[in-house]
């Protein structure tokens, strides 16, 4: 992230939009967490959004990556009062058996508040997420569609990969072509933005 996106991505009207419309919106699609879920969040900037999976949708533990260090730090400031429950590490969304060494089925559910838009192999870090959820689990999604990215405003003021983005239904397109079944979604400002709740589906017995 450069410098302007760093200062607007922790905002206090982006906090109050992530807080009072994302995560509702995410709510009343994916609901909260069942007990004792292990959650993981890829990308966590400075921490509010893993701040939110354990205040509102209820994680009983999480884990956050992020590949920028300087964030790992601030979000370790900022989550120091969840004491073991919350482990922070820097890597990459595309190979978290490096970052956490997460094993296949680790986590029952998934959280992606604003990130894989930025990374160049966006369908590895989406086959990373598929990989590391638990039969059942969620992926709870917030993106940003080449839609938006292609405006003049983001290209002159953010800095994002501009090669291969993604609209929001090739981004559906993906999780399900990966396994996951969509539980819902939706799009706001045009199809500039994706909200939206895909789980694994439990496979049937034989
Ligand atoms: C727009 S910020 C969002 C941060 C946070 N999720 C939030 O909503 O405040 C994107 C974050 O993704 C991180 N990031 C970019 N590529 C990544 C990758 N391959 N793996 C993990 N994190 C990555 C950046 O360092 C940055 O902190």
């Amino acid at each position: 992230m450069n410098k302007v996106e760093t200062a607007v991505v922790n905002s206090p009207p982006r906090r109050w939009l992530q807080r009072l419309y994302e995560t509702r919106a995410l709510l009343r699609i994916g609901g909260r967490l069942l007990p004792g879920t292990r959650a993981l969040e890829i990308g966590c900037g400075s921490g509010y959004g893993s701040q939110l999976v354990m205040d509102h949708f209820g994680a009983a533990t999480l884990d956050a990556v992020d590949l920028d260090p300087a964030m790992i730090e601030r979000a370790g400031k900022r989550l120091a009062t969840y004491g073991g429950r919350v482990r922070l590490a820097q890597g990459s969304a595309t190979d978290l058996l490096a970052a956490l060494d997460a094993e296949d089925g680790s986590y029952g559910a998934v959280f992606d508040f604003g990130i894989v838009h930025h990374i160049p192999d966006w369908r590895a870090a989406i086959a990373e997420v598929v990989r590391v959820l638990a039969p059942g689990g969620r992926f709870y999604f917030d993106e940003v569609t080449a839609h938006a990215l292609a405006r003049p405003s983001y290209r002159r003021l953010f800095d994002h990969p501009i090669e291969d983005r993604f609209t929001a239904q090739q981004f559906l397109d993906e999780l399900t072509r990966r396994g996951l079944v969509v539980v819902g979604s939706t799009t706001r400002i045009r199809g500039d933005y994706l909200l939206g709740v895909a789980a694994k589906t439990v496979p049937a017995r034989v």
